[in-house]
C-alpha cells in the first residue's frame, strides 16, 4: 500500500452527517472510477450484498428494468442475467467514458442483445412515463445534490404497481480496526464529508422513499465485511490516505504510516472493516 500525492485542489467543509456540504471534491477520473467499480464488483462480499438487493427488489425474468448511475455496468449486467432475453435493461450514466466501457463489457459478456446504456442525467431521464417495471439506483444517491429529484424521475418512468429501489452505503457506519483510532476517525470523517453529497445516505433512504409517496417501503440492511485487507479495501483505504494528505490532516509520511498500520493488523489476523449498506424499495401507486 502506498500514498500517491495528487496536486488536485480541494474545497474543505466542516459539516457533519446532518448537513449537505456546499463543495465536494471532484469525482475520480473515469479510468480510476471504472477500475474501482469493477474491482468492487468482483469482490465476493460486495457481489453477495448487491445480488441480495436485486432479489429484495424482486427483479425477475422478463422485466424491463432501468438502472440510473450505472457506471461501468456491474449491477446492470447482473440485472440483465436475471431478466434474461425476454426482458430488457437500460443503464443510464452522466459519464460518456463509463458508458462506452459499460457497452464494451456488456458485449464481452454477450448481454448486449437485451442490455443497453445511454448517457443521461438521472434527474432528467430521456424516457416516457411508465416505461419500466422496475427502476433502481445503486450507490448513486449519496453522490447527487438533489436525491429527491432523481427519485422523482425514477418514479415517473416506472409503471403503476412497479418497484423503485435504491441501495447506498452509510459512511456513518464504517468501522475499522487501527492502532491509532483517533487519527482513523479524523480521516474517515473528513474524507466522507469531502467526497459525498450525503455520506449517511443509507439510513435516510426510507424517509426519502416515504416522502416521495412510494407505498410499502421496505428496508434491507446489509454489511460489507473484510478481514483480509483485500484488493478493494486496500484501494479504498489508499484513496482515503491520499485525500487525508490533500485535506492537510496528515503529511505523506503520516499517511503511509496510517496505511502500514492496517497491513500490520492484517498480518496479525486482527484487521476488520465493516460498512453498512441499506437497500430500500417502494411500490409506485
Ligand atoms: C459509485 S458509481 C455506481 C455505479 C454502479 N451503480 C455500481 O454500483 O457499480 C456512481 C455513478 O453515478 C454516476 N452519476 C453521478 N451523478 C449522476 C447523475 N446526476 N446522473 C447520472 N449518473 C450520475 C457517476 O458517473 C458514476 O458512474
Amino acid at each position: 500500500m502506498s500514498v500517491r500525492e495528487n496536486a488536485r485542489t480541494l474545497a474543505t467543509t466542516n459539516r457533519g452527517c446532518e448537513n449537505a456540504p456546499a463543495h465536494l471534491e471532484k469525482p475520480p477520473d473515469p479510468a480510476t472510477l471504472i477500475a474501482a467499480l469493477e474491482d468492487r464488483g468482483r469482490t465476493p462480499s460486495q457481489a453477495r450484498l448487491r445480488r441480495r438487493f436485486l432479489r429484495f427488489a424482486r427483479i425477475a425474468p422478463g422485466q424491463r428494468v432501468l438502472e440510473v448511475g450505472s457506471g461501468s455496468g456491474v449491477v446492470a449486467r447482473d440485472v440483465a442475467a436475471i431478466v434474461g432475453k425476454g426482458g430488457h435493461v437500460v443503464g443510464v450514466d452522466s459519464g460518456r467514458m463509463v458508458i462506452a466501457v459499460a457497452r464494451r463489457l456488456a458485449r464481452r459478456a454477450s448481454l448486449d442483445g437485451h442490455l443497453e446504456f445511454r448517457v443521461a442525467d438521472a434527474a432528467r431521464l430521456p424516457f416516457r412515463p411508465r416505461r419500466f417495471d422496475t427502476a433502481i439506483a445503486v450507490t448513486l444517491l449519496l453522490h447527487v445534490d438533489r436525491p429527491a429529484a432523481v427519485l422523482s424521475e425514477m418514479i415517473r418512468v416506472t409503471r403503476s404497481g412497479g418497484t423503485v429501489g435504491a441501495q447506498d452505503q452509510d459512511f456513518g457506519t464504517l468501522a475499522l480496526t487501527h492502532p491509532d483510532p483517533a487519527l482513523t476517525a479524523r480521516i474517515l470523517d473528513a474524507v466522507a464529508k469531502s467526497r459525498y453529497a450525503e455520506p449517511c445516505s443509507g439510513r435516510r433512504l426510507p424517509g426519502l422513499f416515504a416522502a416521495a409517496g412510494l407505498r410499502r417501503v421496505r428496508v434491507l440492511a446489509d454489511v460489507y465485511q473484510d478481514t483480509t485487507l483485500g484488493s478493494y479495501t486496500r484501494t479504498f483505504l489508499e484513496r482515503r490516505a491520499e485525500h487525508a494528505v490533500r485535506l492537510g490532516i496528515t503529511d505523506p509520511a503520516g499517511a503511509q504510516r496510517w496505511l502500514d498500520g492496517f497491513v500490520t493488523l492484517a498480518r496479525a489476523g486482527a484487521f476488520v472493516m465493516t460498512l453498512n449498506y441499506y437497500g430500500v424499495t417502494g411500490v409506485k401507486a
